[in-house]
């Protein structure tokens, strides 16, 4: 085995809680390919979720319900060869770790013995706890996702705030988790004063998306952050650039130009 200068600097499931105990705060992101994974990892992004939001952003489903293991096993290939420095976390698709454990286990094994994740993320607060236990059982990082679980859409009837009412039982679904093994939680859709008292309440670090100040770290999705995806924009998420009015842009001046004939000119041709 070769070992890679890459891979010393490269983070670990030890870093994140390091992170939180030192109130640093742990920055996440999604991807899906590898030019935007390079991108970000380069940046110094810590975490990289291959989301299955990406059947929203990359293929144009509804939800996510559709998303299927090849696909996040193809995506998360992608971003894995791209990454030095950031961990590297594959979610698992609905109908992968639904139907019983055993399934649930050959499902997680498959997806990180093709992609090399360093860690799934399934949703789920109590009752996953005892799937949680024999996947770091059998030796795979695990992240939970607890509070809007977007998998369980039908039957939460739309999407919607938790935690509004207190946080005792989203504290209960950390603690079961974190008892379980899991190395961190994702906290979505939560109100910022109960995502904040799960975080106080636990040893592992939260990650918030719509749940405030108050958790370990945040993550959003790439193409929300960059203004990639524009056919809505959640109230959490905030723009940090306009990449889809830049391509717009640069699209328009290319098509006019080639249909000038501006371009390709002698700079952009062979001699
Ligand atoms: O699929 C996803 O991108 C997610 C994050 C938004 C937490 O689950």
């Amino acid at each position: 085995m070769s070992i890679h200068k890459e891979d010393i600097k490269s983070l670990n499931i030890n870093s994140f809680i390091k992170m939180k105990n030192n109130n640093e705060k742990i920055t996440c992101l999604t991807a899906y390919d590898y030019t935007s994974a390079k991108i970000i990892d380069r940046a110094g992004i810590d975490i990289i979720l291959v989301g299955d939001s990406l059947g929203m952003v990359m293929n144009g489903y509804d939800s996510t319900i559709p998303v299927t293991l090849e696909e996040v096993i193809y995506h998360t290939k992608a971003v894995k060869k791209a990454v030095n420095r950031a961990f590297v976390v594959a979610d698992m698709p609905f109908g992968t770790y639904q139907i019983d454990i055993n399934t649930a286990v050959e499902n997680a094994v498959k997806l990180v013995k093709a992609t090399e994740a360093a860690a799934v993320k399934i949703e789920g607060g109590k009752e996953a706890a005892p799937l949680v236990e024999r996947l770091v059982n059998a030796g795979i990082g695990v992240m939970g996702h607890i509070g809007l679980k977007p998998q369980s859409i039908n039957t939460m009837g739309g999407y919607k705030i938790f935690g509004k009412n207190g946080a005792e039982s989203l504290i209960e679904d950390g603690k079961a988790l974190e008892n379980a093994g899991v190395f961190a939680v994702v906290i979505e859709g939560v109100s910022s004063k109960s995502a904040a008292e799960i975080t106080n309440n636990l040893n592992i670090p939260t990650i918030g998306i719509g749940a405030g100040a108050g958790c370990s770290g945040q993550i959003l999705v790439y193409h929300d952050v960059f203004g990639i995806f524009t056919d809505f924009k959640p109230k959490f998420v905030k723009r940090y650039a306009n990449v889809a009015e830049i391509i717009d842009n640069a699209a328009k001046t290319y098509i006019k130009e080639v249909k000038s004939g501006v371009f390709p000119d002698k700079d952009h041709s062979f001699e």
